[in-house]
């Protein structure tokens, strides 16, 4: 089945994630699918959390940190700056203790413990799954194209426990010290019931949060995962190691997409031996995906003679993925 009616047959499926080893091709889909889904009539985010910024150089409009941005007609993308998101959370916390203790200053020991746990990668983590979450629940696009950091990152992403945990662990410790310095601050006017209250609806419109959120990720009907691959026998078998691990965390997923496909047609002409060895070396890749994933494959994309950026070679891109001509 092509791309375009995997699309078209599950129209509910709105949220979009590409996910592969290291520079395959994930941020080029993304935003070729942004492209054709928006040249659609549909209203799409494309987004990303990755620190370098790939959404900007294949927009080349400088996105980073600036939060949705309009690249055309129906088309947003966003990229989430996650340093900014660390210190924005930190404040936040500084604010509620100084809210909820009534303080004027947050005391030396609370304070280091906050820098100290910002340097922990959990916070960072936490902080990234949050604007993550913050996106997804806000539904006024009609789709949603995560373009996710290469697979290793993407599998600790998408281990929802786990980072459900250690927000909660961070939040939780942050109480628990908090009572540590009770008697420190006992003499402050404090409303025990009130901060208490406060801190377990936080906990409380967390759990919330992340529960939506893990629901849409991993819901069939909302949700497709599409792995993105290039005809290489190690590439292969790291994609179908990671595929088990995505199951596991039970990510829908809705198929295999493979990238960087050399023109057989070239075999026919003068060209170097290079070359042709690597269409060779390609054919028998080629020959072990369908073998092992089939009917679920739903692109070959082939490889371009340029770099894909800007939005006439995002078109091109788009154009023989969905196998259509766009406006
Ligand atoms: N079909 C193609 N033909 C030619 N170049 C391509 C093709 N697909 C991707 N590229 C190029 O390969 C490079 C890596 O692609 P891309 O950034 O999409 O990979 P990625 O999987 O997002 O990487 P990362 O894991 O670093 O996020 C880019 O320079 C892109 O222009
Ligand atoms: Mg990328």
């Amino acid at each position: 089945m092509s791309l375009a009616d995997i699309f078209d047959k599950y129209p509910d499926r709105r949220y979009i994630m590409y996910g592969g080893k290291g520079g395959l091709g994930k941020t080029t889909f993304s935003a070729a699918t942004a492209y054709y889904l928006a040249k659609k009539g549909k209203k799409v985010l494309v987004f990303s959390v990755d620190p370098q910024a790939s959404l900007s150089d294949i927009f080349e409009r400088d996105i980073f940190g600036k939060g949705n941005i309009e690249i055309m007609p129906n088309l947003f993308a966003c990229e989430v700056d996650a340093d900014r998101r660390v210190q924005d959370y930190q404040e936040e916390i500084r604010r509620k203790i100084i809210d909820m203790y009534g303080m004027k200053k947050i005391p030396e020991e609370i304070e280091s413990y906050i820098k100290a746990s910002s340097a922990e990668p959990a916070m960072e983590e936490s902080a990234i799954f949050d604007a993550v979450v913050d996106i997804v629940v806000k539904s006024d696009f009609d789709y949603y194209i995560y373009d996710l950091v290469p697979l290793g990152h993407a599998l600790y992403y998408l281990s929802m426990a786990s980072i459900y945990d250690a927000w909660l662990d961070k939040i939780t410790g942050l109480r628990e010290q908090m009572r540590e310095y009770d008697q420190a601050i006992a003499t402050m006017q404090r409303e025990e019931q009130t901060s208490e209250d406060q801190i377990y609806n936080e906990l409380v419109y967390i759990k919330e949060r992340i529960g939506q959120s893990s629901k849409i990720m991993t819901d069939t009907k909302k949700t497709a995962f599409f792995f993105v691959l290039t005809p290489e026998e190690m590439t292969i078998v790291d994609t179908e190691k990671a595929a088990g691990l995505f199951a596991k965390y039970n990510v829908p997923l809705a198929g295999y997409l493979v990238n960087r496909v050399i023109s057989r047609d070239l075999l026919n002409e003068n060209i170097p031996e290079y070359l042709r060895n690597r269409i060779q070396m390609q054919a028998g890749a080629l020959e072990m995906i369908d073998q092992k994933f089939g009917s679920t494959v739903h692109a070959r994309v082939p490889e371009f003679d340029s770099e894909i950026k800007g939005l006439d070679t995002i078109k091109k891109l788009a154009e023989v993925m969905f196998e259509e001509k766009l406006s």
